[in-house]
């Protein structure tokens, strides 16, 4: 079993976080110490990936807690609502940020009649708790989805679903890492992912940790590479997914899916439940964040675009529910996904 990559650690009074901006070329971890330095680190991308996000914003909540533990009652609410606030505008897409911070509402309410510091204890506790079962979700669904990739599997991935993002283990990842630890032999081809190279610094990355072969490409080879037999299964993680089975994802990922169906290649998500947004009826309501201009002129300190020239920059994208073979989550796979079979997963 591997854990090999902790992308967060709790020390007891603060979030130490890799910073994955700076990867592959240095490991490094940001300490922060309240929800307003975890919600930098969030719209900064030093933590990225949703359930990552949700695991950091719990911790945000909890260190915001901690730090205020010697207020007033009310002044410790009136804090934490700005805890709440601040983190809930970090990003908009993934919709796992704002389920992990219902949950600590949840975790407040229901610690009514508590002094600020046993409030912040149980804060602390209900942020741990949704950590280590980000882990334990993970790897069900690694379990799970270990079915679909066969000994010998070339596996297409999208973006990084892995370890870095989320609590550990990873998502899409996950499923490789599961089937992998099932004795598979599995090769991966690691999309690079544009504008912000997610594939080839990250998913590369832990691949290339944990020795599973992988091959990068850029985004634009992946009908070329698809057409020459090259992929036998596309595995992508989720940021939303609507409650038709509409999934938003990292840009790109609908064109895989288009690519994908058009070789007859099978195209599956993996994400847990926390993803589904039953509260959003298909894809086109899910909000799609744009990021800066920056990040499609150029990179780091290099800039290849002219001066002048309008940018957009949209982060997601969605892929219809049909072109979705399957959504892997902690209670088994959905296989075409449609309404019927998202709201049977929330009533077992
Ligand atoms: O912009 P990012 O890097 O946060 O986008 C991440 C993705 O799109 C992932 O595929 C998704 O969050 C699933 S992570 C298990």
């Amino acid at each position: 079993m591997s854990n090999s990559v902790e992308t967060m650690r709790w020390t007891g009074d603060a979030l130490e976080l890799i910073d994955q901006r700076l990867l592959p070329s240095k490991l490094v971890y940001q300490s922060c110490g309240d929800a307003r330095e975890v919600a930098s680190a969030i719209r900064d991308m030093v933590v990225r990936g949703a359930p990552a996000i949700g695991c950091a914003a719990a911790f945000g909540i909890a260190l915001e807690a901690l730090r205020r533990k010697d207020n007033r009652r009310a002044d410790f609410e009136a804090g934490l609502e700005r805890g709440f606030e601040v983190l809930a505008a970090s990003r908009p897409t993934a919709v796992n940020l704002f389920w992990a911070l219902d949950r600590m509402r949840e975790a407040l309410a229901a610690a009514p009649g508590l002094d600020p510091r046993q409030a912040a204890e149980s804060l602390v506790e209900a942020a741990l708790l949704l950590y280590r079962a980000d882990i334990a979700t993970n790897r069900a669904i690694g379990r799970a989805g270990a079915v679909l990739i066969r000994n010998g599997a070339s596996v297409m991935t999208h973006c990084n679903a892995g370890a870095l993002a989320t609590a550990g283990h990873g998502t899409a990842l996950g499923v490789i890492r599961s089937a992998r630890d099932q004795g598979k032999r599995i090769s991966v081809i690691a999309n690079e992912t544009r504008p912000y190279l997610q594939g080839a610094r990250l998913t590369a990355w832990e691949m290339v940790q944990e020795r599973i072969p992988v091959t990068l490409i850029t985004d634009n080879m992946a009908g070329h590479v698809m057409r020459m037999g090259k992929v036998d299964v596309v595995i992508v993680g989720a940021d939303r997914i609507a409650a038709n089975g509409d999934v938003a994802n990292k840009i790109g990922t609908f064109s895989l899916a288009v690519l994908a169906s058009r070789h007859g290649i099978p195209f599956y998500v993996a994400a847990p439940l926390s993803t589904i947004d039953i509260a959003i009826a298909d894809g086109s309501a899910i909000p799609i964040e744009e990021r800066s201009a920056s990040e499609v002129t150029g990179y780091g300190d290099i800039r290849w675009a002219p001066e002048g020239v309008s940018v957009f920059n949209p982060a997601f994208d969605v892929t219809p529910a049909e072109l979705v073979g399957g959504i892997v989550t902690e209670k088994g796979i959905v296989t075409r996904p449609d309404a019927g079979k998202i709201r049977d997963l929330f009533k077992t």
